[in-house]
């Protein structure tokens, strides 16, 4: 409150919810704070360039654009789903939607783009591929084709055909006009997003200190928490299960840290983009399994604790986390505590999580650059699907080429992402050859027991990830080790699509 006061007199109470739409600061203090943004700006503002298609984060209809910070920590535009954003989590954040793109009598660039490049028909995806490529004007790291895929495969398109679209994309991605909306971004820069509502037995509340969260925590030890929102407002939009009490980690800087180091400190409220950001030269396993994990829109809001907490079997960090060593990190007014991450998860959708404790962030160990290490997500589509199996993978050989260390972590195959441990034993002590590989792939059989669903039955299930192995070690048998190829189209690569730099 204190800070508050020094701010001064213009902010408004904590309860009222403040962010700037298209320009101009909006104040609301009566509405739900579980309203989702696209609600919002539809029945109440009247904005209905923003679309629903899906109203799950799928087709992008909604996309909107949002300031945060960008890499290089100057403010940048993000496109996100307007459809799993509850108000609260644009408090103090400026939004912009498609109906602020024409400037004068001038259109935007990327709509001018998707107007020559003929890239609709319908038109009902069309704002939201508009916003996407607005943000993409403005990227000034577009620099691989496969760049243009993960900025658009959050939005779905019925009727005209992609190669339009992605023409649009090429034409204006990267182009960075010095117009309007880049003379805005200095002075739109996210500001605080403490907000604290009770009312008609809801609660929404964004601590922006640990003192104010376990203060909150105290009162209501039941309430659930919320970053991104990616996962738990699906329980609110379709579901319609609306969580009575709900405490944002996002105003929580800490939780944002992405720290260089012996052990990399990952935060837990690091976005997936941010991390994708961030372990492209430094793990790039992760970054290999962020390429397809969802899609950007969802990459700018998913956060890597929120992955982990929902401790799914097929989440996408946690066997290439775990297969890199990776520790959790613990805190609640008692202390911090540490846990291998394999110890995180205690079984389907559980973690060791006690009440009134939040996760901070995994630490990492830095990758030694003759470590053998590699993701894999197999899934029926490429782009934004969900895992039938995923793995991670570390080997360490010695100089006489036998494995001294072996890591070998699966979702999909089991309640929870958990280790291949009669694989990694049959592989020790072994010289690191095809011969030890196939006996291991024929250990994995005891390690796991898959079921069958929708995604794979248990003998495919079983069969990849020992196809998976063997597919690690083909890859793995070159030096130097493999890089993310720019134009693949797998996370298994074949030896002609392994890059060496
Ligand atoms: C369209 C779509 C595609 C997706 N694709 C993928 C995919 O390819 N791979 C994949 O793995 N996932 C995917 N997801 C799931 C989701 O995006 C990720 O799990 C994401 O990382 C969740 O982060 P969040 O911050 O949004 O979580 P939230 O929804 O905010 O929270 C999720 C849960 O974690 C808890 N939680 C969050 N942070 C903490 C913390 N610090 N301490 C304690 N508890 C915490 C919350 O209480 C909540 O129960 C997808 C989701 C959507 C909607
Ligand atoms: S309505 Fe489909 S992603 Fe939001
Ligand atoms: S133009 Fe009809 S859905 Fe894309």
């Amino acid at each position: 409150m204190a800070r508050r006061a020094q701010l001064g007199q213009s902010l408004p109470p904590m309860n009222t919810l403040r962010f700037n739409l298209n320009g101009q600061w909006i104040e609301e203090s009566g509405l739900a704070p579980t309203t989702t943004l696209l609600r919002y700006l539809r029945d109440v503002r009247g904005l209905t360039g923003t679309k629903e298609g899906c109203a799950e984060g799928d087709c992008g209809a909604c996309s909107v654009a949002v300031v945060e910070n960008g890499p290089d920590g100057a403010p940048a535009y993000r496109a996100v789903n307007a459809c799993l954003l509850l108000l609260p989590m644009v408090q103090g954040k400026h939004v912009v939607t498609v109906e602020a793109l024409k400037q004068g009598e001038a259109y935007h660039p990327a709509q001018q783009a998707m107007a020559a490049a003929l890239g609709s028909q319908c038109g009902y995806c069309t704002p939201g591929i508009v916003m996407s490529l607005f943000e993409a004007t403005y990227r000034k790291d577009l620099k691989q084709p496969w760049q243009l895929d993960d900025q658009l495969c959050g939005n779905l398109c019925r009727c005209t055909g992609y190669r339009p679209i992605r023409d649009a994309a090429t034409a204006v991605a990267g182009t960075c006009p010095k117009d309007a909306f880049v003379a805005a971004l200095p002075a739109s820069r996210p500001t605080s997003m403490a907000f604290h509502r009770e009312d008609e037995g809801q609660l929404f509340v964004t601590p922006t200190t640990f003192d104010e969260l376990w203060a909150v925590l105290d009162e209501h030890p039941d309430a659930r928490f919320v970053v991104g929102g990616t996962d738990l407002s699906l329980e609110i939009t379709k579901r319609f299960q609306v969580p009575p009490r709900l405490i944002s980690l996002e105003g929580l800087s800490e939780l944002h840290t992405l720290r260089e180091g012996a052990t990399h400190l990952l935060g837990s409220g690091a976005t997936l983009s941010e991390l994708e950001d961030f372990s492209a030269a430094r793990l790039p396993p992760v970054h290999r399994m962020l390429r397809y994990f969802a899609a950007r829109q969802i990459k700018h809001r998913g956060t890597v604790g929120g992955n982990l907490c929902t401790a799914s079997p097929i989440g996408d960090l946690p066997p290439v986390l775990i297969s890199l060593g990776a520790t959790a990190v613990l805190r609640s007014r008692r202390g911090e505590r540490r846990l291998a991450l394999e110890d995180f998860f205690t079984g389907y959708r559980k973690t060791a999580l006690e009440p009134k404790e939040v996760l901070i962030g995994v630490e990492v160990p830095a990758l030694p650059p003759t470590t053998r290490a590699a993701a894999y997500k197999v899934s029926k589509r490429r782009e934004l699907d969900i895992s039938a199996v995923s793995a991670g993978m570390l080997v360490e050989v010695s100089a006489a080429n036998v494995v001294t260390r072996a890591r070998l972590a699966f979702g999909g195959m089991a309640a929870t992402t958990k280790r291949a441990a009669h694989a990694e034993a049959a592989l020790l002590g072994q010289a690191w050859t095809e011969a030890a590989v196939e006996l291991a792939a024929k250990a994995m059989a005891n390690d796991f027991t898959p079921m069958s669903d929708h995604r794979g039955s248990a003998p495919y299930r079983s069969l990849v990830a020992a196809n998976l192995l063997r597919g690690f070690f083909d890859e793995t048998s070159v030096t130097p080790q493999p890089r993310l190829a720019p134009g693949h189209a797998a996370t298994v690569l074949t030896h002609e699509e392994v890059r060496h730099d």
